[in-house]
């Protein structure tokens, strides 16, 4: 795939390469058949979070090893960024199956101030799921604004704002196989 053609060419000569896909797909793969061992013999409930979380939950869930997996998905919109980091989040679309009694895991993008995760686990629990646990690809705990910690995490990465694999600058970038770098001035809404 050429970078190089169409109109984003000056935005996308910002982008660096910070996971390459190998690498993504081979945490990926890891993180599938951990989570395969501890929901060995368990019906186990995946919650998708859009946008963010599409292309990981696809790859992800192919490398399960479980008999007994299903999927729904929840949007959940996040400002912070532009907007003074308010913390707000919400639904933009509900689960579409209840989770009440259900193993749940929670797939996410990324945990940055932990707004969301916390907005998420609340809302979830409330749910009364029989469990409820969460797997994020990217981690950025030095941002946190409230205390969050995933029971699974891809990788650790540094404070700058990523792009690819599922992740977006203004619906931009989420069809990049790897995770780059955006290299930007003012970065807008998340999700
Ligand atoms: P939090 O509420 O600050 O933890 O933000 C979580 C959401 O913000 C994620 O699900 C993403 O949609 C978005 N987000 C946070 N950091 C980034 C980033 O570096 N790139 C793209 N989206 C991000």
């Amino acid at each position: 795939m050429s970078l190089a053609a169409g109109p984003k060419t000056q935005a996308q000569s910002q982008l660096e390469i910070l996971l390459d896909a190998e690498v993504v797909a081979r945490r990926v793969r890891e993180l599938a058949s951990q989570i395969s061992a501890d929901y060995r013999g368990r019906p186990l409930r995946l919650v998708g979070v859009l946008k963010g979380a599409w292309m990981f939950l696809a790859d992800l869930i192919r490398h399960m090893d479980l008999e007994d997996v299903s999927v729904d998905f929840l949007g959940v919109a996040s400002y912070g960024r532009s907007t003074k980091s308010s913390g707000e989040a919400k639904i933009t679309k509900d689960l579409d199956q209840s989770i009440e009694g259900l193993d749940v895991l929670i797939v996410e993008d990324i945990l940055d101030t932990g707004e969301t995760f916390n907005y998420l686990q609340e809302i979830l629990t409330a749910r009364q799921p029989k469990s409820l646990k969460a797997v994020v690809l990217l981690d950025k705990p030095w941002r946190r604004t409230r205390p969050a910690q995933a029971d699974y995490v891809g990788f650790t990465i540094p404070d700058a704002f990523v792009v690819g694999y599922g992740l977006d600058y203004a619906e931009n970038y989420r069809q990049l196989p790897d995770v780059r770098v955006l290299r930007q001035e003012g970065k807008g809404e998340k999700g």
